[in-house]
């Protein structure tokens, strides 16, 4: 039988990358899947994605930076698929934006999905979320030249590593929290994953060559790799593992 054969799963972030991919993984393993995503299109794409596995199916337009919202899709997601008994705490935004947008985005939203699913995940009898933290969560970026490259992108990236780093720590805090209620937080932490995320970076003069040097394993991670991991995290194989932060980096963290 599929791990999630009856179960229920929200995806933020699931209209691009690795959300997409978390999305058709879990479909796949038979899970009901809401698509979340800001950009609503892109939800409603990998919704239909979805539903062609032959898997229920909803989209949803969500801004996770609004704890309100976060806490109204997550009720949603009950009320159209039946339950909810995973939460992939994946949207984010890259480096190019200010302190405050990308806070609000990359730690705010993970707290507010944490904080509204975890009573809820163990009210119904026990749950998993995962989180997508990073490879910026367990250390800093390393990147020539561009990382100084004025004061705006040296802002994004500082924001992105202090709100990764936080994502660890709450995946620790609520693992800790809910542990006897039945509800296991992890996290996964990728280093570069070839999405729309990484394009800029990929595509700049000696981007790709150099961020491939980085990985031990010589190349740049694919979004599937990333959901197969979040998706063991999330299954019954997984029962005794909570506030795991695991790299999926290829060898990056290993350095
Ligand atoms: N790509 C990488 O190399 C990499 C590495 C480590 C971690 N990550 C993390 O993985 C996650 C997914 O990134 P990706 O590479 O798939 O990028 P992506 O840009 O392909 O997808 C991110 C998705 O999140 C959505 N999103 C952005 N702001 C949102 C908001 N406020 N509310 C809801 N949705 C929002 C976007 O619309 C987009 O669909 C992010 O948390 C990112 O930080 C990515």
């Amino acid at each position: 039988m599929p791990q999630f054969d009856g179960k229920v799963a929200l995806v933020t972030g699931a209209g691009s990358g690795i959300g997409r991919a978390m999305a058709l993984r879990l479909a796949g393993e038979g899970a009901g899947v809401m698509c979340a995503d800001v950009d609503e299109q892109g939800a409603q794409a990998t919704a239909a994605r979805v539903a062609e596995r032959g898997a229920r199916a909803g989209a949803l337009a969500l801004d996770v930076s609004s704890e309100a919202a976060f806490a109204a899709g997550l009720e949603h997601t009950v009320s159209e698929l039946g339950g909810l008994d995973v939460l992939m705490n994946n949207a984010g935004v890259g480096a190019g934006f200010t302190w405050e947008q990308t806070i609000g985005v990359n730690l705010n939203g993970v707290y507010y999905g944490l904080k509204h699913a975890c009573p809820m995940l163990a009210a119904s009898g026990g749950g998993a979320v995962v989180n997508t933290a990073s490879i910026a969560g367990l250390g800093a970026l390393v990147r020539p030249g561009s990382y100084t490259g004025g004061p705006g992108k040296l802002e994004g990236v500082n924001a992105y590593v202090a709100a990764k780093h936080g994502v660890v720590g709450l995946t620790r805090q609520f693992a800790v929290a809910f542990g006897t209620q039945g509800v296991r937080v992890n996290a996964v932490c990728p280093g570069y994953i070839v999405t729309p995320m990484t394009e800029p970076v990929r595509n700049a003069e000696g981007g790709s060559e150099f961020l491939e040097s980085l990985h031990p394993i010589g190349r740049l991670g694919q979004p599937e790799e990333v959901a197969a991991v979040a998706a063991f995290l999330a299954g019954p194989q997984a029962s005794f593992v909570t506030g795991a932060a695991l790299p999926v980096d290829g060898g990056y963290s290993a350095r």
